[in-house]
């Protein structure tokens, strides 16, 4: 059992420190009060609900509170940890690249505090060379002479699932120029996750594998939405296309969903900054150039499919969204697709009525979209607008409870319209939706509806092609 501090109480921190404690005695460092009351609440079980929305993350925090202990003190952090772990945010600036003053602040706060020797690991995602910077501020800031090592050990956790990606990883990626760190950091992992999971490299690759795990995921999905654009052009279905590439083991199943986009804090905020990385160091990136872009282009391409169907005119118009999350089951609105398209409606003249399942997003929803206040409504129920003469539904996360909408309710619509940003209906249910008189538009399968224009088409390859 190894002594270890997490510095940060975010997203990764805490479920990090959950995950840890199953073996170790965790220490949790963050300055923001209220989230370290917050943590402690849910402890002593005052409370169940955590500043973070994770399933089952509360539980294991509980079951293993022997190990855990809270703080805001920085003396109180660094009493005698042998692991320090920092998983502050790493939030872009204007230029894109990730901010590190949390992380720098974090290295001074250890240089000045630290008491024993420790090996201190970044968890934020951070652009390489990171932790030799913070290697240096240690070291050049340190009131004596304890030996330390800095190494990197990125998270890829995807919220929503943390507790489980912990628990079960793929592989854990770490990485230190220090042999003896590294034996030390393996022996750490050792304890929580068998041998063939651990993935040991140098310092830099580790940072580097990061930026780089996320570039191709964010890349797999831009690539099945530009299908989809040509899908929706010849009447092909990119639904069909993915099964039929996805059974290709070489290609795989994963993260193949064709959407009006991805969002969150990470695959935005990671592919412009790996990409700006690349430019700062002369390395044009352009595959994930093209991802970013064809990201930025693909909300507009489904935004403009609503605007259409009101001849450009939304002004007076009722819209539902469904799941306003930047993915199902996350109170997390970070660069949410559903928030730029309700954002969208509502600049033209539209009003928005909101509906997630997780009431955090609803509440941040409404905190963080004060300038449009009297031009949405919050609703607690997924059908209470059914009553306010809807002009259109728009899907915007990928949870279950939207698959099977009930028939019933969506007929009370004024007008007949769903938007499927996440592609989640299944045929049956659109040629039904269709039948029953209504418009269904998608990112890649309107052919469902409208079928194929065999006539155009072989128009086109007898044009185009029979010189
Ligand atoms: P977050 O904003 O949820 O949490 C960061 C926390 O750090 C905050 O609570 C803040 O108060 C605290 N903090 C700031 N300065 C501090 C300091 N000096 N000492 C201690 N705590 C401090 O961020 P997050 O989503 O947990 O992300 C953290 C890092 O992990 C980022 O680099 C992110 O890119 C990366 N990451 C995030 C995810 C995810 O799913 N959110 C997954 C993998 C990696
Ligand atoms: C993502 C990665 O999956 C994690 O491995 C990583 O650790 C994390 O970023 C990070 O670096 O912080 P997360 O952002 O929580 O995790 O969510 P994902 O499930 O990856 O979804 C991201 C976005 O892509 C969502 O908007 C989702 O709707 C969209 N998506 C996902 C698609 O449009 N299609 C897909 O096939 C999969």
């Amino acid at each position: 059992m190894s002594k270890v501090t997490i510095f940060g109480a975010g997203y990764v921190g805490v479920p990090t420190a959950a995950h840890f404690s199953r073996t170790h005695q965790i220490t949790i460092y963050d300055p923001d009060e209220q989230k370290i009351n917050n943590i402690r609440e849910v402890l002593d079980g005052t409370t169940h609900e955590l500043h973070i929305h994770e399933k089952g993350l509360p539980e294991l925090l509980r079951e293993n509170r022997e190990n855990l202990k809270l703080t805001t003190d920085i003396k109180e952090a660094l009493e005698d940890p042998e692991f320090i772990f920092i998983s502050v945010g790493t939030p872009p600036n204007a230029r894109g690249r990730a901010n590190l003053k949390y992380v720098c602040k974090a290295a001074e706060q250890i240089a000045a505090n630290l008491k024993n020797d420790a090996i201190i690991l970044n968890k934020s995602t951070v652009p390489p060379g990171t932790a030799y910077m913070v290697q240096d501020i240690i070291a050049s800031n340190l009131k004596t002479d304890f030996k330390f090592a800095v190494g990197s050990c990125p998270e890829f956790l995807a919220e929503g699932s943390a507790v489980e990606d912990l628990r079960t990883p793929d592989r854990i990626v770490y990485g230190c120029d220090d042999p003896e760190a590294l034996r030390k950091i393996t022996e750490f992992f050792s304890y929580l996750h068998g041998k063939a999971t651990l993935c040991p490299m140098s310092t830099i690759s580790s940072e580097l594998t990061k930026y780089a795990a996320n570039s191709i995921l964010a890349t797999k999905i831009s690539f099945m939405n530009s299908m989809a654009v040509l899908c929706d052009s010849i009447g092909a279905n990119i639904r069909e296309i993915q099964e039929g590439i996805a059974r290709d083991s070489r290609i795989g199943r994963k993260f193949l969903n064709a959407s009006m986009g991805y969002g969150g804090s990470c695959f935005p905020k990671d592919t412009r900054a790996i990409a700006e990385y690349g430019r700062l160091n002369g390395v044009p990136l352009s595959l994930i150039k093209s991802t970013i872009a064809i990201n930025e282009e693909i909300i507009e391409y489904f935004a403009n499919k609503i605007q259409d169907d009101f001849n450009g005119d939304l002004k007076g118009k009722n819209i539902a969204i469904w799941g306003i999350g930047f993915k199902a089951r996350t109170d997390d609105l970070r660069e949410s697709k559903a928030v730029e398209v309700a954002r969208f409606l509502m600049d033209h003249g539209t009003h928005a009525f909101i509906f997630d399942t997780v009431k955090g997003a609803l509440t941040n929803f409404e905190i963080e979209n004060q300038q449009y206040k009297g031009k949405f409504t919050i609703c607690q129920d997924q059908y209470q607008m059914f009553d306010q003469d809807l002009d259109g539904l728009v899907i915007g996360n990928e949870h279950e409870k939207f698959r099977n909408p009930k028939m019933s309710q969506l007929k009370k619509m004024r007008a007949l319209n769903i938007y499927d940003g996440k592609n989640i209906l299944n045929n049956q249910l659109i040629r039904q939706l269709t039948q029953e008189g209504f418009n269904y538009k998608s990112v890649g399968k309107d052919t469902v509806v409208n079928g194929v224009d065999k006539d155009r088409l072989v128009h086109f390859l007898r044009e185009k092609y029979m010189d």
